[in-house]
C-alpha cells in the first residue's frame, strides 16, 4: 500500500526509462522544491549525477519494477516515461498494487500502441486525419495499394522504434514494404496488420498535451527533424533534433486544433471507457491551414521534451499530481517566452548498425545556456564516459529567439567529441 506522505514532506520520485527525454524530465522536477530524491530505471550516465540509478532492472522488466517499488516505501510516484511499459500496462500493474504512477493505462495507450485502433476511433469520432483502410490479410492490402493513387503511407500497426512507416512512390515501393512489414514482419508482430493512409502534405508539427482523463492542457509546440539526415534526406530516426516553439504553428491553427482534435480526442477516450491520463502527443500536419492527425503518442516525445520541458515555468511535480487527481482544470501552466534547439549527437551508422563504447569528451568550458542531456551514455568498467547507444547526447540551447539559441547549440558542439559522431546542422531550419 502507499505509504502516508504529508504535504510538508520531500516527495521522492522514480522514473522509468533512461534516455534524453527522462533526462529532462529529471532535470525540471529537480527544480521543484517538493522533490527529494529522485530514482531511474535503468537511467544513464548523466542522469546519475541527479538520480540513484538502477541500471540491472530495464523498462521492461515489469515485476522487477514493482519489486523495487514495494522495497522502497519513500517512493511517492512512479514517472512512466517510455511506449512499451505503457503499452504492456505498467501503470495499471502499479496501481492496482497502490502505488501511485504517471501515464496513461493499457487501454488508453492503445491510442500509439496499435493504430489500426487509433485511426478506428479518429473515423468514429470525426477527428481529421489522412483517409485509410486496415488490413490484417496480405492479399487484400496488396489488391488496394494496385487500386489507389500513389504515394501511399504503409504504417505497422504496432509499435516499432519509430521505423514501421513506409512512403511509398511507386507500385513496387509499396509491394515491397507491405511484403518487409506483413510477411517478413521486419518489425515484428508489430507489423501482423498495417494501415494504408493517402499521402498529406502540409508541415508537420508536435503538440504535447498534459491529460487528467476530462482536461487538455497543451504545452508550447515543437517541431522534430526525423530523417538521419540534413535537408530530410535518409532514414527515418527517433529524433535527431527538435526546436521550440514551431514557428509556422500560429495561434489560429492552435485554435482549430483544440477544437476539432485535441478536445475531441479526450473527450471520446473517455466515453470509450479509455480515459487519458498524462500526456498525450499529437503528431500534427497541417493541410492548407488545417490540422489534421498524423499520430498519436501516448506519453513525451522524445527529444521534443528536451526543447518543451526547459520552457515549462510550472511545477513539474505539480502537474503530474493535477493529472493523476483529475485537478488539471485547477492548473494555469507557465511558459518562458523564450526558444530552445536541441541537436542529437548520434552514434556513426545510427539508425542501422553503430558501435558502443566509444570514450566521449565534452568540455568545460559550454555556455551557460547550453544543457547536455544524455541519451545513450554509460559510464564504463574504467570509470570513462562512453557512448552506449544510437542517439548518445542531446545538445540543447536556450535563448530569447530560435536565431541565437541555433547558433549557440552549435558552437557549443564542437566542444564535443566521441569517434564517429554524427549530427545534422540543419536544425532550426526550414520549419
Ligand atoms: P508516424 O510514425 O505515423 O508519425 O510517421 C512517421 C513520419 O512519416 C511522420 O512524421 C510523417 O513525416 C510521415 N507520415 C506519416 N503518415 C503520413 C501521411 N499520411 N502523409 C504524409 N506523411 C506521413
Ligand atoms: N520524436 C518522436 C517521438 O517521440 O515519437
Amino acid at each position: 500500500m502507499l505509504p502516508l506522505f504529508n504535504k510538508k514532506m520531500k516527495k521522492n520520485i522514480l522514473i522509468i526509462g533512461g534516455g534524453g527525454r527522462e533526462h529532462a524530465i529529471a532535470i525540471a522536477l529537480k527544480k521543484s522544491p517538493d522533490v527529494g530524491k529522485l530514482y531511474a530505471i535503468p537511467g544513464n550516465a548523466g542522469m546519475s549525477e541527479i538520480c540513484e540509478c538502477h541500471s540491472n532492472i530495464t523498462a521492461m522488466k515489469l515485476d522487477k519494477i514493482i519489486d523495487f517499488i514495494a522495497s522502497h516505501p519513500d517512493i511517492y510516484l512512479t514517472m512512466v516515461a517510455p511506449d512499451d511499459p505503457l503499452a504492456a500496462g505498467l501503470v495499471d500493474k502499479l496501481n492496482a498494487k497502490g502505488f501511485r504512477a504517471f501515464g496513461p493505462s493499457q487501454l488508453a495507450a492503445e491510442i500509439e500502441s496499435s493504430k489500426v485502433f487509433s485511426k478506428g476511433f479518429m473515423a468514429r469520432h470525426n477527428i481529421p486525419t489522412a483517409r485509410y483502410e486496415a488490413f490484417d490479410n496480405f492479399d487484400l492490402a496488396l489488391a488496394y495499394i494496385k487500386d489507389h493513387p500513389l504515394p501511399l503511407v504503409i504504417k505497422a500497426d504496432g509499435l516499432a522504434l519509430g521505423k514501421g512507416v513506409s512512403i511509398c512512390n511507386t507500385l513496387v515501393e509499396a509491394e515491397a514494404a507491405l511484403k518487409n512489414t506483413m510477411q517478413d514482419l521486419a518489425f515484428g508482430s508489430a507489423g501482423r496488420s498495417v494501415v494504408i493512409e493517402e499521402f498529406l502534405t502540409g508541415f508537420e508539427v508536435s503538440v504535447l498535451a498534459f491529460c487528467d482523463g476530462e482536461t487538455v492542457v497543451p504545452m508550447v509546440s515543437a517541431s522534430d527533424y526525423k530523417r538521419a539526415h540534413n535537408g530530410d534526406a535518409g532514414l527515418n530516426t527517433g529524433g535527431m533534433g527538435t526546436i521550440s516553439p514551431s514557428p509556422s504553428y500560429t495561434n489560429d491553427m492552435a485554435k482549430i486544433a483544440m477544437e476539432t482534435i485535441f478536445l475531441p480526442t479526450v473527450k471520446e477516450m473517455k466515453s470509450e471507457g479509455r480515459e487519458f491520463k498524462g500526456v498525450l502527443y499529437f503528431g500534427l500536419i497541417i493541410c492548407d491551414g488545417v490540422p489534421k492527425v498524423i499520430e498519436y503518442n501516448a506519453r513525451f516525445g522524445d527529444p521534443e521534451t528536451q526543447v518543451i520541458l526547459p520552457r515549462l515555468k510550472t511545477d513539474l511535480l505539480e502537474v503530474f499530481d493535477a493529472c493523476i487527481d483529475g485537478t488539471l482544470d485547477k492548473i494555469n501552466l507557465q511558459w518562458e517566452d523564450n526558444a530552445t534547439v536541441c541537436v542529437c549527437l548520434a552514434s556513426g551508422g545510427y539508425p542501422l548498425n553503430y558501435n558502443k563504447g566509444e570514450e566521449i569528451s565534452i568540455g568545460n568550458n559550454l555556455d551557460k545556456d547550453i544543457t547536455i542531456y544524455h541519451a545513450g551514455t554509460a559510464i564504463d568498467k574504467n570509470g570513462k564516459l562512453v557512448t552506449n547507444g544510437g542517439r548518445v547526447l542531446n545538445v540543447v540551447a536556450t535563448a530569447e529567439n530560435l536565431v541565437t539559441a541555433r547558433s549557440i547549440a552549435y558552437a557549443n558542439i564542437s566542444k564535443v567529441y566521441f569517434k564517429n559522431m554524427h549530427y545534422r546542422t540543419d536544425i532550426g531550419l526550414n520549419r
